[in-house]
């Protein structure tokens, strides 16, 4: 079972990336099945039910997010229609879910949970650690084939711990959220592959996205900024490829 898990895809840069270049991937790296972090998708925050549509189309199966997640108007109303899972952790009183038991041809079943972060994030939320254990109990009975969790979150300490904690109980721990790839991606003691984060597909002349000079007037003035996000220059395309039968896993970062 090979999957292609997709970095945080930002705006209409990020989207063009997806469908320039997943279909190719998907043939020439014998892809089983796609995932991709949609928390920045449609105008940088947020998603909506086209945007999503124009990525299935090109081969994404499903979708992981973040804190982004509701930024659009009404997207608490449909979510619950969208090929979507919010982060597990946020209280019960928040819509959609965190976990899906999703079915993938012949190759079986694949539990696909995310959580977020707490540390220099919001600290408000339910503790990711407890909410991991929790899900996977309740999963129990229904013994899935493969387990991958997205671990939407800021600290690369507190992703590393994740990463142990769930070492040997699931297949892959993936991080997103910072949009910087980072290259710790590896096998874990028991089994488990991990990267802290895949990084952002989306525009590279900005800062994480957004138009460069807007951050610069935020960090030269100490005052908050509208963003705007950056739609001409180069865009990258992080991912990383993991075999779950063979626990490999490969960084595949492309430029267009
Ligand atoms: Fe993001
Ligand atoms: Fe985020």
């Amino acid at each position: 079972m090979r999957v292609l898990f997709v970095g945080d895809v930002v705006a209409s840069p990020g989207r063009k990336a997806v469908v320039k270049l997943v279909p190719d991937i998907i043939r020439e790296k014998n892809i089983d099945y796609v995932i991709a972090n949609a928390e920045n998708v449609s105008h940088g925050r947020g998603v909506t039910q086209d945007d999503l549509a124009e990525m299935q189309e090109a081969g994404v199966n499903y979708f992981t997010s973040g804190d982004h997640l509701f930024w659009q108007r009404g997207t608490e109303n449909i979510i619950d229609t969208l090929p979507i899972i919010r982060p597990a952790n946020y209280p019960k009183r928040v819509p959609g879910t965190g976990h899906k038991l999703l079915t993938v041809g012949n190759k079986g079943t694949l539990l696909l949970i995310n959580l977020i972060g707490r540390t220099f994030l919001n600290e408000r939320l339910d503790d990711p650690f407890t909410k991991a254990d929790e899900i996977l109990s309740q999963y129990e009975s229904s013994n899935p084939d493969y387990i991958i969790v997205d671990f939407h979150a800021e600290s690369s300490s507190e992703k590393h711990a994740l990463g142990f904690y769930l070492d040997g109980r699931v297949n892959a721990v993936v991080g997103s959220h910072t949009h910087v790839p980072t290259c710790d991606a590896r096998v874990f003691p028991n089994g488990t592959l991990y990267v802290s984060d895949i990084g952002m597909t989306g525009n590279i002349d900005s800062v994480l996205g957004v138009k460069k000079e807007i951050i610069l007037e935020l960090y030269l003035t100490g005052l908050n900024q509208r963003f705007e996000w950056e739609y001409s220059g180069r865009n990258a395309f992080r991912s990383v490829i993991l075999d779950l039968n063979q626990s490999k896993i490969e960084r595949l970062d492309l430029e267009i």
